[in-house]
């Protein structure tokens, strides 16, 4: 499948998970705590890191004093978790782990990269032990940092035709996780909603998170000629000003967590 392969390309490319690393992981991290949380994570737990990347919610899990593994299938991101923190290489799809063998299943940002999200679902919730926690967060659709690019690919005409994939904002629609964690066997918990502003040093680096450190996105802008990728730099710049704060900018950001409970034993 083209996505599939686009996916798997994109971050077992050295480059992207160094520019992933470099650019993302200030970012995404207010929404680390609040997914812990939503997974009710607490010391002891084997927590399950699914799409782990660089590793911060492996590492944010370990301070709370729990024991996760860190899973992810780009052996580039696994090297750059840094140090005590358990590791495999997988895809989220087939996950090696024994059946009801984990406390918490967590994955902050996965699922939209995922070509089957349903089947990484289905799988979260065979691993996690009865009565315990899956927890995955998504962007959600009014997340200004995530839209701007994309935008402006439609503003000036450039959107290039992509492989088929699931819809990148599809589990951020209310509802939609309720009814996928009922459908993967678990018994839905209302989903909750992080908001933040991402920082973001300035726009040079704003263009580069997208251009060196994402899959879809990347691939949209590399498709373009040199030319276009400058028109769609400058109108993404253009797009950016109202978020400038002071020297750097803060851009407006939601992610949605997904939560479900596997029932325990009658
Ligand atoms: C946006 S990053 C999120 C990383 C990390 N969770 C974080 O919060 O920074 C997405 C990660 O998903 C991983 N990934 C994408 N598809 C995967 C799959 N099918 N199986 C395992 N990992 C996958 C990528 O290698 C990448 O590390």
């Amino acid at each position: 499948m083209a996505f599939a392969r686009l996916e798997r390309d994109a971050w077992t490319d050295p480059s992207v998970a160094a520019a992933y690393h470099e650019l993302w992981t200030q970012f995404v991290a207010p929404a680390i705590p609040r997914l812990l949380d939503s997974a009710l994570v607490g010391s002891g737990d084997r927590v399950l890191d699914v799409a782990a990347g660089p590793g911060p919610v492996s590492r944010a899990a370990a301070a709370r004093g729990a024991d996760p593994v860190a899973l992810d299938f780009s052996l580039p991101m696994l090297r750059s978790i840094g140090p005590n923190v358990p590791r495999v290489r997988a895809d989220a799809m087939r996950l090696p782990i024994r059946s009801a063998s984990v406390d918490r299943v967590v994955s902050n940002l996965g699922l939209l990269h995922f070509p089957e999200p349903e089947v990484a679902l289905r799988e979260a919730a065979r691993v996690v032990r009865p009565g315990g926690v899956v927890a995955f967060s998504v962007w959600g659709a009014e997340a200004k940092a995530l839209t701007i690019v994309p935008d402006s690919l439609r503003a000036l005409g450039l959107s290039s035709t992509s492989p088929a994939a699931p819809g990148f904002f599809r589990f951020g629609e209310p509802g939609t996780f309720e009814g996928a964690m009922r459908t993967a066997g678990l018994i839905p918990l209302p989903s909750e909603r992080v908001e933040w502003s991402g920082p973001v040093q300035d726009p040079a680096a704003f263009w580069r998170m997208f251009r060196s450190g994402s899959a879809r996105t990347r691939a949209s802008i590399l498709a373009l000629s040199e030319a276009d990728q400058l028109r769609l730099q400058g109108e993404v710049e253009r797009r950016l000003k109202p978020f400038r704060a002071g020297d750097t900018l803060a851009i407006p950001t939601t992610v949605v967590v997904g939560r479900g409970r596997r029932a325990t034993a009658p």
